[in-house]
């Protein structure tokens, strides 16, 4: 229940602090104080003092200081509420009253926490039973023990409705099941049954450790790989990090965190020892979730997986962080081999193996500048100006004014550098930098956003060579950013993506998206069509890089250069057989 401010105050009126304490300690008068042995420490001669007029304690030798609240919940040790009805039993005044209002929300929590408590506690007793054997070898092959099985409250969800039926037996409303995202209804029959089932379970706990949602991972092949409990009143995915609550105390510790993809991610790492790691629940990192970390330390290691998808979620979260630093707080960013993640690491490799990677996180203001430079050639001087103009941008948007003039300071002398050093090596860059990358005219990449869109599922198979290539147009490149997330946030749904955009973003593609929807193709005749147009960029690419060797050839004849020509000449012949198969 919520104790009106008003409540607190005249309970420090009524209760003069000398009785409340005077009933433990000895305490002598002197003028308008009291002294008396400090309750907080050990000491021979008085040297803690209360002021009842001011209303509060001080200690001269500890620094111990507060009110009658604060007296009881720290030298007595009593919980708040105890605290405030001990202190109104003294002041001979009455409890306030719970609004309605605020009676059946408290109820409703209470009765909702149960649930989620009983439904974890069958999905464990479940794992340990007659019928967990599978679940259990699963999590054996996984290298997960019984002991880390029991600290994280693993469990598994049989087939049929085992739950729904345990809970219904136990009492609990069924509708509150169905809210609570535990019970689904067949929409033809109308029928109830369990909303997960033949799945290990990992809970999701609260910084109270109630159980508030679940994950719950497929142990064969097949979609969705993990199956989340939806948004309901007591779980909102945004606001929770996975293993917060086993995690705190050891993240206060180290002023660490490390914050990774994936459930599995975050068991590997408590077993071997990194006790800090937590991970957001299936979505892009909020700022919410920035904000409770740095709660609890200063720079969060973001350590996600090392392929494509994991290194762009780490550049989200750094502009999702980017105006949300403030002095002293930021991140730092652990890049891990392509295509390893933490509990690869760990086991295929080694703990050590991880602890090196960890060591060499790279600072936030670092990955800002590359993230910057990458995006922006600088050889002539209006593409150098166009950068800087970007620079400035990006970093008007930190809200911090003291952390945004040291951004702006750093940047100027980086800028500076990289100019300088520029017009000596202009040359020698020029020659040797290859033009492999193939760059997407806006037609084609407005065509290809679309078809991403659409069809998410026929992008999967060559997203790596879609992430490899590079848009002629910046609109495009964002839009992009934006797409893989929601790639990654819905994965494994087989429906577009279209309900997902902005007006905005349905706007910019509005005629490409209705051609693609009127041609009503199947997800095959458009992996083709995607995989086509990839592969005629990438030869449009390798074809630049052989005219530009062989210019460097004529200029000046090299065996081991028209080695490289040939060997590229084949290359484009590869990606034709696979264009004619
Ligand atoms: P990963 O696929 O990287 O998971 O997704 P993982 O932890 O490495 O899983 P294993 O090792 O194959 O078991 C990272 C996280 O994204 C969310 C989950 O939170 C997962 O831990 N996710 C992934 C989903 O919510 N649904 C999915 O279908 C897949
Ligand atoms: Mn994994």
């Amino acid at each position: 229940m919520l104790i009106p401010p008003s409540f607190l105050d005249e309970l420090r009126d009524k209760v003069p602090l000398s009785t409340l304490i005077g009933r433990k300690v000895k305490l002598t008068r002197r003028g308008h104080e009291y002294t008396g042995l400090c309750p907080f420490h050990h000491e021979k001669t008085a040297s803690f003092t209360i002021n009842d007029e001011k209303g509060f304690y001080h200690c001269f030798g500890c620094g111990a200081h507060g009110d009658v609240i604060r007296y009881l919940t720290e030298a007595e040790k009593m919980p708040f509420m105890e605290a405030v009805e001990f202190l109104a039993g003294m002041a001979g005044i009455p409890m306030p009253k719970p609004t309605r209002e605020q009676r059946q929300l408290e109820e409703q929590r209470t009765n909702l926490t149960a649930i989620m408590e009983e439904a974890c506690r069958f999905f464990q007793s479940q794992l340990f039973g007659l019928g967990g054997e599978k679940a259990k070898k699963y999590l054996i092959k996984r290298g997960i023990s019984g002991l880390v099985a029991k600290q994280f409250r693993l469990g598994y969800a049989p087939s049929g409705s085992a739950l729904t039926q345990h809970l219904q037996a136990k009492g609990f409303d069924i509708r509150q099941c169905l809210k609570l995202g535990l019970v689904a209804k067949n929409q033809e029959t109308g029928r109830v049954h369990d909303y997960f089932y033949d799945r290990v379970m990992f809970p999701i706990l609260d910084r109270r450790r109630h159980v508030i949602g679940f994950g719950g991972r497929m142990m064969e092949k097949g979609e969705p790989k993990y199956l989340n409990s939806p948004e309901t009143a007591l779980f909102h995915k945004g606001e929770q990090l996975y293993a917060l609550p086993n995690a705190i105390e050891s993240i206060r510790k180290k002023n660490e965190a490390v914050l990774v993809e994936g459930y599995m991610d975050v068991i590997a790492l408590h077993s071997a020892g990194f006790t800090n790691a937590v991970a957001p629940l299936g979505t892009a990192l909020t700022e919410n979730q920035i904000k409770i970390l740095w709660q609890s330390c200063d720079e969060p290691l973001i350590c996600f997986d090392g392929d494509g998808a994991g290194r762009k979620a780490s550049v989200r979260a750094m502009y999702r962080a980017l105006p949300i630093l403030t002095p002293g707080k930021s991140l730092r960013f652990v890049s891990l081999p392509d295509p390893f993640d933490p509990d690869d690491m760990i086991r295929k490799k080694s703990p050590e193996a991880f602890a090196a990677v960890l060591s060499e996180a790279r600072g936030f203001a670092d990955m800002l500048w590359d993230d910057l430079v990458t995006a922006h050639p600088i050889d002539t001087p209006e593409r150098q100006a166009l950068f800087e103009k970007e620079i400035q941008e990006t970093l008007a948007k930190i809200q911090d004014n003291r952390v945004r003039t040291y951004y702006q300071n750093d940047f100027k002398s980086r800028l500076w550098k990289q100019t300088h050093t520029r017009s000596k090596k202009q040359r020698k860059i020029v020659k040797s930098q290859p033009i492999h990358t193939p760059v997407i005219g806006s037609q084609d990449a407005r065509m290809l956003m679309a078809y991403l869109i659409l069809y998410p599922s026929a992008a999967e198979p060559v997203w790596d060579d879609i992430v490899a290539t590079r848009f002629a147009d910046k609109g495009m490149t964002d839009l992009l950013q934006d797409i893989s997330s929601l790639m990654l946030e819905h994965a494994g749904e087989e429906n577009s993506m279209l309900d997902y955009l902005t007006n905005e973003q349905r706007q910019l593609l509005n005629s490409e998206l209705e051609m693609i929807q009127k041609s009503n193709r199947t997800v095959a005749e458009i992996q083709s069509i995607i995989g086509q147009m990839l592969r005629e960029y990438h030869c449009r690419a390798l074809q630049a890089e052989i005219d530009q060797k062989v210019k460097d050839y004529d200029a000046q004849p090299d065996p081991e250069l028209w080695e490289q020509i040939k060997t590229l000449k084949e290359e484009i012949e590869v990606l034709k057989r696979e264009g004619l198969a």
